[in-house]
C-alpha cells in the first residue's frame, strides 16, 4: 500500500473501528508495535521529553525527528509512520511543505502539526504535494511556555466553537485524522460525533474519540518519573529493569 492509500484507510475507519496509535522512536519499538497490531506508529516530539531527557517538546529539532523516524522506518511496519514537524519548521507554507519532505525522505509515511485555522495554509501546501496530514488540536504541548502550563480545552462554548472552527479548518485544507490533546470528554464526544475525519485521542475520557494515542513510555511504564494523570500503564518496566539490572550488578559484583 502506498502512504496516500494507508492514510485514507485510516480515514475510513471513521464510524467503523477505532484506530489504535501508539509512539514509537526507535527500531525494536517500532517492530514489537507493528507485530502487536498497532495501527499508526507515531514518531511524536514528546521524543523531546520521553527519549532526549528535555523538559518539553519546544527543544526538539528537525534533526532530532529526521534520526528517530529513520530508525522506526527501518522496521518496515505495516502500521502508517507518521512524523511529527517540531517547532519553529512550520512557520510558512513554504517551510512547512520542506520540513514535511525531509521527514518524508527519512521514512514518514505522513506527518502531524499542531494547531487549527492559522495552519490550514500550511496543511495545504503539504496536502498539495501528496504528503498526508494529521492535525493536532485542544492542548498543543508546542505552545506550553506561552500558555503556561499544560490546561484542559474545551470547557467552555467559546472554546468548544474554536476547536471546531479549527478542526473544520484544517478538515477543509486535507487532513486525513486529527489528534484531540486534553479536551475534556463531553466536548470531545460532541466534536467528534460532528467531523468527518477521525479523531484520535488522548487526555480526553474513555470512548470520547474515534481513536486514542499513547506515549509508549506511559503504557508500559518505563519513564516513571512523570506519568499523566490520564496514562493507563499496561506494564511496569520500570521495576523489570530494576530488579533485572541489580539481579547483574549482584552476579558480576558477587554478592
Ligand atoms: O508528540 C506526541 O507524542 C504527540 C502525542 C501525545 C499525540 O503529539
Amino acid at each position: 500500500m502506498t502512504a496516500l492509500q494507508k492514510a485514507e484507510s485510516i480515514r475510513a475507519r471513521k464510524g467503523e473501528r477505532p484506530i489504535a496509535v501508539l509512539t514509537a522512536y526507535d527500531y525494536p519499538t517500532a517492530r514489537l508495535l507493528d507485530e502487536s497490531g498497532v495501527d499508526v506508529l507515531l514518531v511524536g516530539d514528546s521524543l523531546g521529553m520521553v527519549v532526549l531527557g528535555f523538559p518539553d517538546t519546544t527543544h526538539v529539532t528537525l534533526d532530532h525527528m529526521l534520526h528517530h523516524v529513520a530508525a522506526v522506518a527501518r522496521a518496515q511496519p505495516r502500521a502508517l509512520v507518521v512524523g511529527d514537524l517540531p517547532i519553529h519548521t512550520y512557520d510558512t507554507p513554504e517551510q512547512a511543505l520542506e520540513t514535511a519532505r525531509r521527514l518524508v525522505a527519512a521514512g514518514a509515511e505522513a506527518v502531524k502539526l499542531e494547531g487549527g485555522l492559522r495552519q490550514a495554509e500550511k496543511i495545504r501546501a503539504i496536502t498539495a504535494a501528496g504528503i498526508p496530514v494529521m492535525g493536532h488540536l485542544g492542548m498543543l504541548p508546542q505552545r506550553v511556555l506561552e500558555e503556561g502550563g499544560y490546561r484542559k480545552k474545551g470547557k467552555t462554548p467559546e472554546q468548544t466553537e474554536a476547536i471546531r472552527e479549527g478542526a473544520q479548518a484544517i478538515i477543509e485544507a486535507g487532513v486525513f485524522a486529527i489528534v484531540f490533546e486534553s479536551i475534556v470528554p463531553e466536548t470531545a464526544r460532541l466534536l467528534s460525533a460532528s467531523l468527518t475525519v477521525p479523531t484520535i485521542g488522548i487526555g480526553c475520557g474513555n470512548n470520547t474519540c474515534d481513536g486514542e494515542v499513547a506515549v509508549i513510555t506511559d503504557l508500559l511504564g518505563s519513564y516513571p518519573w512523570f506519568v499523566p494523570p490520564f496514562a493507563r500503564p499496561e506494564a511496569d518496566l520500570a521495576a523489570i529493569t530494576r530488579q533485572a539490572v541489580a539481579r547483574y550488578v549482584a552476579r558480576v559484583q558477587g554478592s
